[in-house]
């Protein structure tokens, strides 16, 4: 076999979004080392990139911080930190798993950079850091960031480890605060939420919220192109860290996801039965009511969406339904 030239650790890499990086990483010709514990993600997901015979998978715990998997970020290149729980729901019932799984596991990450020498970090951060912005669309250096999730305080407590660790380490780190992404291998969020309901009962919807929360959908295509384009922005500007929103410039209220969810499962006659879960109409506490992220910066660098966020929402429907 020919070695490749570089070789980088995806972490969460057999997860939603993770194993399109990895597909990606495997096409630029990376050696390719996934860190997963599965409690989400999906051996299969890697399936079609285990094929090349560059990615290996490494099953451990990144909340260990003396696991076998420290040993693997010895000569990478580049990590990207992908793993976390992403239900922001969990956050407000279960604190401490959001503390351990997202702030702990971070610094464990930060901690095996630094002890192996590696130069490049990719961290999936999330709007949620801006908690509820009164500026939209909301620009990166929006203030005051008051998260209102513990899943969002996480975040944002990551991102400035992440941050220390670029300045005083030399870890060179790309913080990347994500819309809601969606599209294939999708494993939780509103749509497989909707088509679970749905296939249980064709004639009533539950809705949490109101129905009128109105959010920006990225699809994971246009996610992986935007994140090659920071990451190039990253590699020629001699920052210690750089930090970009990655979303859509339109939103969408969780009334039209259900309405365009019904349509493709061409189902009719289907009530919605609106739960919320506060006086204000949110889905849960620590929902997020109103989220659409300025991208220019990202744009002034010749990047933008493919699909809109209601494009991007039927096409991860359709690939939901057809699985
Ligand atoms: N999906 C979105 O809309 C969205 C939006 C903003 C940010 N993000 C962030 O993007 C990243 C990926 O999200 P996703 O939607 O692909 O989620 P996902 O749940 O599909 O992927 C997370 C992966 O991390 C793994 N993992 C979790 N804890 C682990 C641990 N302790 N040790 C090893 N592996 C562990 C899981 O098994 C899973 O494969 C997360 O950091 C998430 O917070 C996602």
């Amino acid at each position: 076999m020919i070695k490749s030239l570089v070789k980088a650790v995806v972490t969460g890499g057999a997860g939603f979004i993770g194993s399109h990086i990895v597909d990606s990483l495997i096409n630029e010709g990376y050696d390719v080392i996934v860190v997963d514990n599965l409690s989400s993600g999906r051996k299969d997901f890697l399936r079609e990139a285990m094929r090349s015979g560059r990615v290996r998978l490494v099953l451990d715990d990144l909340k260990n911080p003396n696991g076998r998997w420290v040993q693997e970020f010895k000569g990478a290149d580049i990590v990207y930190h992908f793993a976390a729980n992403p239900e922001v729901r969990v956050s407000m019932a279960n604190p401490r798993i959001h503390f351990n799984e997202n702030v702990l596991v971070t610094f464990n990450v930060l901690e095996a950079c630094r002890v192996n020498g590696v130069k490049e970090l990719v961290f999936a951060s999330s709007s949620t850091v801006y908690g509820d912005a009164k500026k939209f669309p909301t620009p990166e250096d929006y203030e005051p960031k008051e998260p209102i999730s513990v899943y969002g305080a996480a975040k944002l407590a990551s991102e400035n480890l992440i941050v220390t660790y670029s300045i005083a380490y030399g870890v060179r780190s790309l913080i990347l605060r994500f819309a809601n992404i969606v599209g294939p291998r999708q494993s939780h969020g509103v749509i497989i939420d909707f088509i679970r309901k749905l296939r249980s009962n064709p004639t009533v919807l539950e809705i949490l919220g109101d129905g009128t929360q109105r959010k920006s959908y990225l699809h994971v295509k246009d996610l992986i192109s935007g994140i090659n384009v920071a990451l190039e922005v990253l590699r020629s500007g001699g920052k210690p860290y750089e930090v970009f929103n990655l979303g859509n410039e339109d939103w969408v209220t969780v009334k039209r996801i259900a309405e365009l969810v019904v349509e493709e499962m061409g189902l009719k006659d289907v009530e919605f039965r609106y739960k919320p879960a506060t006086p204000d109409g949110r889905g849960w506490k620590g929902d997020v009511k109103f989220m659409l992220l300025d991208i220019s910066k990202i744009k002034a660098h010749g990047w933008r969406p493919s699909m809109n966020s209601e494009e991007a929402l039927r096409d991860a429907i359709r690939a939901a339904l057809s699985n």
